[in-house]
């Protein structure tokens, strides 16, 4: 295929799980968000077939003939590299293109805390990179963005890519999609991050030994789960909020069972409703990450500077419904 341009650019949103994450790796439902947060990728072609990736994440590498120099950024550094390498080197083979490269990524979303981060990068690099050749196929993007992931993640849902791609509110399958949901209001949810990074990997990997130990249980607590999501959902659109409150304190205690909350996450959890949310819990893989709380608005500013007294950072969202955007 030939070049129909040779510089351009994608965003693509972060997002939250306000229900289902780890039962959706196995099947069950999720209701996911995508939020004003973002990661932005530009790329241009340059003439030494090299791939030279820069980050405002102090990370910075070049890959020549599949050897590479790692420039700026440590051992962690690699594994966000290889991830956007993967990307690049996935649609140029499925282009039949062996182009030299420049990749420069800008990203808001904090890194490794649980808001989709990896699947925006993705999704934003497979993007910029197609749309050197053709115009933007969000279907496409979406399922090579999933695919790349999984080189890393492998037994990823793919969800994060989907609410990345297509934005808004959505209620997720893994392997039978999504359904866009239209709420009456946005529920406004504050994201306390605690500062700990997570592996994603780890923690699905975690799940499944607890899964493989738990056989029966773990059908139980599935079946638990979907029944959160299905309330959730009919909460969400009768714009419920004390509901859906109750609902996330439920799962947040399902996901504790199975293993995957952290201190940091049940102190953080613990401070927002002792202080007048109407629910909490973990939002992504655990293991410490992010929490979601709701809070009534008279609540937000008690809430807000109890989290901030114990050094978690608190960061008010909005939910996007622009999905990925292409330049
Ligand atoms: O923490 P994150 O943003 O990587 O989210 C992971 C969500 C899981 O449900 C735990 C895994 C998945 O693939 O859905």
């Amino acid at each position: 295929m030939s070049l129909r341009k040779t510089s351009a650019a994608a965003s693509a949103p972060g997002k939250i799980i306000l229900f289902g994450e780890h039962f959706v790796v196995y099947g069950s439902h999720a209701i996911l968000a995508s939020i004003n947060k973002r990661i932005k990728v530009n790329v241009c072609l340059n003439k030494n077939h090299t791939i030279n990736i820069i980050s405002n994440l102090g990370i910075v590498g070049s890959y020549k003939d599949s050897e590479f120099t790692l420039i700026k950024g440590g051992k962690k550094a690699k594994q966000i590299l290889d991830l956007i390498f993967k990307c690049v080197s996935s649609v140029l083979s499925e282009r039949n293109q062996n182009l030299g490269i420049n990749i420069n990524l800008i990203s808001d979303i904090p890194y490794g805390v649980g808001l989709g981060s990896s699947a925006a990068c993705c999704v934003a690099t497979v993007a910029a990179v197609d749309s050197l050749f053709r115009e933007p196929n969000r279907q496409w993007i979406c399922v090579k963005a999933v695919e790349c992931e999984r080189l890393v993640h492998k037994n990823s849902s793919g969800a994060d890519c989907y609410i990345s791609v297509f934005g808004g509110l959505m209620y997720y399958v893994k392997d039978e999609g999504f359904k866009k949901i239209k709420s009456k209001n946005d529920p406004t949810l504050v994201i306390v991050n605690t500062r700990m990074k997570h592996s994603t990997g780890d923690l699905v990997s975690l799940v499944k030994n607890f899964r493989d130990q738990n056989v029966l249980l773990f059908i139980d607590l599935t079946s638990h789960a979907d029944t959160i999501c299905e309330q959730a959902l009919a909460s969400i659109n009768n714009g419920n909020e004390k509901k859906l409150g109750e609902l996330m304190n439920e799962n947040h205690a399902l996901l504790r069972h199975i293993g995957v909350s952290h201190r940091k996450i049940d102190r953080a959890v613990q401070i927002c409703v002792r202080n007048g949310a109407l629910g909490a819990k973990l939002t992504g893989a655990g293991g410490g990450g992010s929490i979601i709380a709701l809070i009534p608005h008279e609540k937000k500013m008690r809430v807000i500077s109890e989290i901030k007294k114990n050094r978690f950072e608190c960061i008010p969202v909005k939910f996007d419904y622009n999905g990925l955007i292409t330049y």
